[in-house]
């Protein structure tokens, strides 16, 4: 069910540090700290030893510190310390994960350790790139994570479900271009001369109609980027354009539950705090009209006394490409 082989998404930078942080990814426990240096760790929180979970227990110094019988394990995984005993068999080893710091997030690798190249993390640098304003945050949807995938690589559900802040009737109306080349799925939607959606017209004053694009790029395990905007057509507005990426690492951390890590990254306005407030309160409202969406469309597949398969129509291209894409590549880890 899930990519292993992959770099998703484990924690914000900021945070995980001088405390023990546990987290579900990909049906796997996994507990995250900082040594003392700042270099990030992730550990399976579960002690070699009976099993316990190491979150309950205690950094000491670099060290994690098991609750239950107080074994000592260091950021390699190495057993440092057994109370009241000298020799340290070898076997007790905590399993940890390459975790890797870019573009604001920590970047976890749960497959096998020698294929982790940091050089292949996805490209977010929307994140902390000069010239762009980011605003972002963290959801947990009670969803299959594909229900997510197939949700961010079709907007046409912004003009029934996002009314009140970025669907206007151009989005439903306006059919979409889906490409594939290698892993990536490219979604485009070209909207001409149409009027702006309640978000953009408050965040750039558009009086008249816009030229409205969406870009929309994914690549595994579940990365999507949406290259969103819209260029005054009015010559009242002229020169007026609204540019942002809205950036989505979508992390398993069940079968039925995901880690939505996101940001909304603009290159106009750029110091007007007002409106990152507007961006993130406005970002925030549309995320939770989806997970009412997708939570729902989850119980009501796992109910399904029928079972049967997703029906798919013009606009689930682009999901449907996505989810073979991840389906090959989890054909292919099987062992
Ligand atoms: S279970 Fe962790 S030290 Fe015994
Ligand atoms: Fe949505």
């Amino acid at each position: 069910m899930f990519i292993r082989n992959g770099w998703y998404v484990a924690a914000t930078a900021k945070e995980v540090g001088r405390s023990l942080l546990a987290r579900w990814i990909c049906g796997e426990p996994v507990v995250m700290f900082r040594k003392e240096d700042g270099a990030p760790v992730a550990m399976e929180d579960r002690c070699p030893h009976r099993k316990t979970q190491l979150s309950l227990g205690s950094l000491v110094g670099d060290e994690v510190q098991c609750l239950y019988h107080g074994l000592r394990f260091d950021g390699a995984g190495a057993c440092t310390f057994i109370p009241g005993q000298g020799n340290i068999p070898p076997r007790l080893r905590a399993r940890v994960y390459p975790l890797v710091e870019k573009h604001t997030w920590l970047w976890i690798w749960l497959g096998d350790p020698a294929l982790a190249d940091p050089g292949t993390i996805p490209d977010y640098r929307w994140n902390d790139a000069p010239g762009w304003t980011p605003v972002g945050g963290y959801l947990n949807f009670k969803a299959d994570y594909r229900l997510l995938v197939d949700n961010l690589l079709d907007l046409t559900h912004e003009t029934y479900v996002h009314a009140r802040t970025i669907g206007n009737m151009a989005v439903a109306h306006t059919p979409q271009k889906t490409e594939t080349e290698g892993e990536t799925v490219r979604v485009t939607r070209l909207m001409k001369d149409c009027d702006p959606p309640p978000l953009f017209r408050r965040a750039r004053n558009f009086t008249g109609n816009i030229d409205r694009w969406q870009k929309i790029v994914f690549e595994p395990p579940a990365h999507i980027k949406i290259d969103a905007g819209g260029a005054a057509v009015s010559p009242a507005d002229a020169g007026k354009v609204l540019n942002w990426w809205i950036l989505n690492a979508l992390t398993p951390e069940t079968e039925a539950s995901t880690h939505y890590f996101w940001s909304v990254s603009r290159s106009f306005l750029q110091d007007d705090a007002e409106l990152s407030d507007l961006v993130r309160r406005q970002t925030v409202q549309t995320f939770e009209e989806d997970r009412d969406v997708l939570e729902s469309q989850q119980r009501m597949i796992e109910t399904d006394p029928a079972g049967g398969a997703l029906l798919a129509i013009n606009c689930d291209a682009g999901g449907v490409a996505a989810r073979r894409i991840i389906d090959a590549r989890i054909r292919a880890e099987a062992p």
